[in-house]
């Protein structure tokens, strides 16, 4: 499958190029060896595919004049940041007062979500998501929909005409939730299946099986998925697990035979590689050792655990657990579409746990490590020969308060870190995805039916030296 809807004029991408070849916590020294970082660095981008990254001297001197330079410099040029768990209909439950998880979902989220059976909700809310992904340099998410497979076919659409790698499903729950978004343990399943038929494989899609969590569906809804899950090994399956001290405790009742939460899961064979579990603050022992042996992801939701005030993710222990772990924004339980602010604040989580996060570990979560979180290291997360040229150009002087405090900053780490700490959606240059510019900050998204713009030689040499040499004069 190429990556590529269509194929457009090669391009080069100019600036400080960043990406990391391994998780700079399992290198030595620092993890300096992980990092591949080139000052003066050219990004050769062919058919949605990233063909060459080098020094841009050495380069241009090989390139064919046909090939349209877009010079970033003196910016950064990153893969394209990865989310690994966030929901589509929640982009208006976000800064809801005052509710831990379970009344959050009762008393906001579900009467939300309930209005996601309009076809046109669900469009509204799909291009202002990938709006607002795009405009903070995500370029893919795991994105839980509605009930409502129309949820699904609306965010689909949208991120198809936009080009964009996205992992999306249909939520399954049967119960404990208002009439209005149950589906039935058949039915659901069935839903699931036309979609994956409809969409998965098409463009960049992937659809992941998505059963809400445990307390939203039946034992009969769970059997279905695992029959699903079965059918369709290679696909995502995405979820949430033991966030919240009072969902564990339900869960404890509504399924006695199980030695724990996890072991619900486990049951119905969704503990695997590709599965996405999002939060695992309170695991057990057991729990851990069960989400490592199955090769499954726990997905580190920073804002939202504060924000739902649900708990601290311990990093240390799924590492020393060996269990994958993602960062992601969970809109809406989460409280900012920006990875750079997620990162932010998870390294405030761990330090309330005596942990660290440095800032090469942050980005490569951000990337790399996110696309090895969601089995996707071969095709995006790096800026590497081969991959999908989804890419973010961040300016590190966006605001005043970055510029005061880069006065005073003289190393790339350090640089990093106050861009992670300070930063957000104001540092957003440009996005790429397969090569085209899918956001700019001059000109805002290029949406579907103006993407032409984003390919064309005007937002080459001239405006991108002018905005470099404006960026150097303060
Ligand atoms: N658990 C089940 N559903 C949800 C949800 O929508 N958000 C969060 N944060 N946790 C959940
Ligand atoms: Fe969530």
């Amino acid at each position: 499958m190429s990556a590529a809807a269509t194929s457009v004029a090669p391009l080069a991408i100019r600036g400080r190029v960043l990406s990391f070849d391994a998780d700079p916590a399992l290198v030595p020294s620092g993890g300096r060896g992980a990092v591949r970082y080139i000052e003066d660095g050219l990004v050769l981008v062919e058919d949605g595919l990233i063909k060459a990254v080098g020094e841009a001297p050495a380069m241009l001197r090989e390139l064919s004049a046909q090939v349209m330079v877009a010079d970033h410099r003196p910016h950064l040029i990153l893969p394209g940041f990865i989310d690994p768990h966030l929901h589509m209909p929640q982009t208006q439950v976000v800064a809801s007062y005052g509710a831990e998880l379970m009344e959050w979902l009762q008393k906001y989220t579900f009467p939300e979500e309930s209005r996601y059976g309009d076809p046109a909700v669900a469009a509204g809310a799909s291009r202002f998501l990938l709006d607002e992904l795009l405009a903070n340099g995500t370029t893919t998410a795991a994105v839980f929909c509605t009930t409502h497979p129309g949820s699904v076919d609306a965010f689909f659409a949208e991120s198809l005409s936009r080009g964009l790698r996205m992992v999306a499903g249909k939520v399954m729950m049967d119960r404990n939730a208002p009439p209005a978004l149950l589906d039935a343990a058949e039915e659901g399943a069935a839903d699931s299946e036309a979609l994956i038929a409809r969409w998965h494989g098409r463009g960049r899609l992937e659809y992941a099986i998505s059963p809400r969590f445990a307390p939203t569906s039946s034992e009969a809804q769970l059997e279905a998925t695992a029959a699903l899950a079965r059918a369709h090994p290679d696909l995502h399956v995405q979820t949430h697990l033991s966030e919240n001290l009072g969902e564990i405790d339900f869960v404890k009742q509504l399924f006695p035979w199980a030695a724990d939460y996890t072991a619900v899961y486990e049951r119905y064979g969704l503990v695997r590689p590709k599965g996405l579990f999002g939060h695992c603050i309170h695991l057990g022992d057991r729990e851990w050792r069960a989400m490592a042996r199955g090769g499954a992801t726990a997905v580190f939701c920073p804002t939202s655990n504060l924000f739902l005030g649900s708990g601290l993710f311990d990093l240390a222990r799924a590492r020393v657990e060996g269990v994958k772990v993602g960062l992601a924004t969970d809109i809406g339980g989460g409280t900012s579409y920006s990875m750079l602010r997620t990162a932010s604040e998870a390294y405030k989580v761990l330090a309330l746990r005596g942990q660290t996060l440095p800032a090469f570990e942050a980005f490569h979560m951000m990337t790399a490590g996110n696309a090895a979180a969601m089995g996707l290291e071969e095709r995006i997360g790096r800026i590497a020969p081969g991959l999908e040229a989804d890419m973010v150009v961040l300016d590190s002087q966006a605001t005043t308060a970055l510029r005061r405090r880069m006065e005073r900053v003289d190393n790339l780490a350090d640089e990093l870190f106050a861009l992670l700490v300070l930063g957000d959606e104001r540092s957003t240059v440009a996005t790429y995805a397969a090569g085209r510019r899918v956001f700019d900050r001059r000109s805002g998204p290029a949406r579907p039916a103006h993407a032409a713009r984003a390919t064309m030689p005007d937002a080459q040499l001239g405006p991108q030296a002018g905005e470099a040499a404006a960026a150097q004069q303060q």
